[in-house]
Formats: C-alpha cells, structure tokens, sequence
C-alpha cells in the first residue's frame, strides 16, 4: 500500500515485558532484513528501564526506539521522573505523550501534554502526541469537539512535521478488541488533517497521523487504507514479534 507520508508503525509495550521480551524484536530484525523495500518506520516503545537495551539489540536495524512518557522539564530534584534528554540519551528517537491511559492515571492535562511535546522537541526527539475520545464522548456525538481541543491544547506553537507525529487513539478502543468504524477514522483523521493545515500550513500536511487503538493483523490493511492515516500505534499486537510484524505487513507491495 503506497501512502503519500512514510508510515510509522510504532508499538507501545506499556507495563509489559521484561528484559528477555527484548528477543521480539529479533524476528521483526530478520523480517526487515528480508524485506529490504518496506517503505514504512518501524519503532518500539519499551518500558523504561529497557530502553538502553532495546536501543542496543536493535542497533544497526531499522527499528527505530521510543519513550512512553517523558517530564516536561530537563533535570532536577523530580524523584522518579525521566526527561526528553535522558531518553535521547538512552537512545530514544521520539517519545509517546499525552497516551490516554496517561491523561486517566496520572491527570494530564492538555496543558502539561503540550509542555512534554515542547521538552521532547527541544531534546530533538520527535512527540507523539496522542488524542482521543472517551466512549461517552463517543456516544454523545462531541468526539470532534473533543479532538479539535485536545489538538488545539496539545500540540504545542513551533511543531513541524519532523518532530511531530498526532495518534488518534479512542479510548474506548484502546485494549477492548473494538474499532470505530472506517468512516468514523476517515471523519477523524480528515478533521485533525484540516486543523493542523490551517494552524502550520505545510507543516500540518507533512505530520503523520497514526490510528491507534486495538490494531492487529486481521484489521491493520483495512484501517491503514484510509486516507489520512499515516500509520498505526499499537499496544497489545506489538508484544510479540510474528503480531506486529503482521500489522507491518499492511506497507508490504
Ligand atoms: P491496543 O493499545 O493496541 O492494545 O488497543 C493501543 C495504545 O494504547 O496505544
């Protein structure tokens, strides 16, 4: 499938794994060895205390590595936190913020989201900066509204298209098994393409825009083939190298 951008299939490990899940990306190695035209960015999002390793297993590949969550400041007495400069350091290329699971557990903001995109930016990684409605929301009809403020709150003045990459991700999709409908993605990634142009030009053309939320092999082509996605964030599906690779497969030919 040829897409206007080069697609990101980003696979975010969340709480999971342990430093021997690191032999995943072994399979997903080969397969990229093999498949030498794959025009489409393959990135993994360990925890965090095993991004140095991943970063060193996928050394020399075209896996590219990424954070889950980084401060929005770059150092100081904040006990527990891990900044944009330190995961650029262990190797990271970009950093997820603002993941739902992130805006429900911890109380993130829009605000503080679009302060962590700044920190990931000036640490020279790029954001994924990542949006979505909740199933009432869904419900009520507001998803739009809800994504024209999130995007409007998150993404932060002096983004580009290097450094900034939006996922729509429903929240009532994330883990569930279920998806919007291909209409409903469509609708999304329209809407967020337009904001985007209207607020960066050029640049809002050139960010790629992931749908994220339940992929798998079964759904990844038919969900990729819509217009405006850009790619896939997935959760479940990447923790195992033969189920992300068959979400890569979608790029294939
Ligand atoms: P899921 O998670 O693929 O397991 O639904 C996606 C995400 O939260 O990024």
């Amino acid at each position: 499938m040829t897409k206007e951008l080069r697609p990101l299939v980003a696979g975010n490990w969340k709480m999971h794994g342990r430093m021997a899940s690191i032999a995943e990306v072994d399979f997903l190695k080969d397969q990229l060895a093999r498949h030498d035209g794959v025009r489409c960015d393959v990135m993994i999002c360990p925890p965090a205390p095993y991004i140095a390793a991943m970063a060193h297993a996928t050394r020399g590949s075209r896996i590219l590595v990424g954070g889950q969550d980084c401060s929005e400041r770059p150092d100081g007495a904040h006990t527990g936190d891990i900044s944009a400069p330190m995961l650029a350091d262990a190797g990271c290329e970009a950093v997820i913020v603002g993941h739902s699971e992130r805006r429900t557990d911890h109380g993130e903001t829009d605000d503080l989201v679009r302060l962590k995109a700044e920190a990931a930016h000036f640490a020279g990684l790029t954001a994924i900066i990542c949006v979505g409605e909740t199933q009432e929301q869904h419900d009520d009809g507001t998803t739009h509204d809800v994504l024209e403020r999130q995007l409007t709150g998150s993404v932060p003045e002096g983004a580009e298209a290097m450094n900034t990459v939006i996922a729509y991700e429903p929240v009532w999709a994330i883990g569930s098994g279920c998806t919007p409908t291909v209409e409903e993605v469509a609708a999304a990634h329209a809407l967020m393409r337009g904001l985007l142009i209207e607020r960066f030009g050029a640049e809002g053309k050139g960010m790629r825009l992931l749908y994220g939320g339940s992929v798998k092999p079964a759904n990844a082509a038919e969900l990729m083939a819509v217009e405006n996605v850009d790619g896939a964030l997935v959760g479940g599906a990447s923790l195992k190298g033969p189920d992300f690779w068959g979400i890569i497969e979608a790029y294939l030919g």
